[in-house]
């Protein structure tokens, strides 16, 4: 299966690919994440990345094409992958498009979160996660099931990311609204985008995207 998640900051993209992952038997791809792990190794991209990711601007083309080339080359990638947070502008896209051809690989789905805004501030401003295993939580959406204790791996710090202060927010909505959204035309052009209601429950988001991967004969793991 080869997936693309899409939508703006804070939709579910990480919620829904991580279900996804363990569903489906595939590897997910955040390039958020890879971006992350740079920046906290002190790499040169890292170093370049860092200021750029927070004030919520978008990372080169380049880098992340690079990126992406090389690590959907990898032995995880052999029976798919679901993409987190790329492509995130029309030459990226394009890029993505040449990539996959070079590997006679046929992208199965586009998938669409669609969220309104004012519920995507909420969510990112309260989102924190695991310092030791990176389990996502929410100060109102999914709390450890013991308070201050990480359900996954019983670790008890916590972190929030730079780029979810509510300035930083905003300017991520705006690199989304002028950079991201025109790839919508593109994949709905080729026949690949469908559209899901990303403000319902967790559960019924990634029932609602199991039903469109049912639909194009794709099944679980
Ligand atoms: P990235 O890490 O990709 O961040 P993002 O796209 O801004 O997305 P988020 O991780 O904030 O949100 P999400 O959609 O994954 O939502 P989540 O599941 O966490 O990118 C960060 C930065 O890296 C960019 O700004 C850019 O600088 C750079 N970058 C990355 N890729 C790049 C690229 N290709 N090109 C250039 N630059 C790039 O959910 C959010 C919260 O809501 C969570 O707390 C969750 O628990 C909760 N939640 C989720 N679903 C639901 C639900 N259905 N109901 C209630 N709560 C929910």
């Amino acid at each position: 299966m080869e997936l693309i998640l899409l939508g703006p900051p804070g939709a579910g993209k990480g919620t829904q690919s991580k279900l996804l992952e363990t569903r489906y038997g595939v590897a997910q791809i955040s390039t958020g994440d890879m971006l992350r792990a740079e920046v906290k190794a002190g790499t040169p991209i890292g170093l370049e990345a860092k200021s750029i990711m927070d004030a919520g601007k978008l990372v080169s083309d380049d880098i992340l094409i690079r990126m992406i080339g090389e690590r959907i080359k990898r032995p995880d990638c052999a029976k798919g992958f679901i993409l987190d947070g790329f492509p995130r502008t029309v030459p990226q896209a394009e890029a993505l498009d040449k990539l996959l051809h070079e590997q006679a690989v046929d992208l199965d789905a586009v998938i669409e979160l669609k969220v309104d805004e004012a519920i995507l501030v909420e969510r990112i401003s309260g989102r924190y996660s695991c310092a030791k295993c990176g389990e996502g939580y929410h100060d109102k959406f999914k709390q450890p099931k013991t308070p201050g204790v990480c359900d996954a791996c019983g670790g008890t710090e916590f972190i929030r990311r730079p780029d979810d202060k509510a300035e930083t927010v905003h300017a991520r909505l705006e690199a989304y609204n002028a950079q991201t959204a025109p790839i919508l035309p593109y994949y709905r052009a080729r026949g690949r985008l469908f559209t899901v209601d990303g403000m319902a429950e967790m559960d019924e988001v990634e029932a609602q995207i199991e039903a469109v991967l049912r639909g194009l004969g794709v099944a679980a793991a």
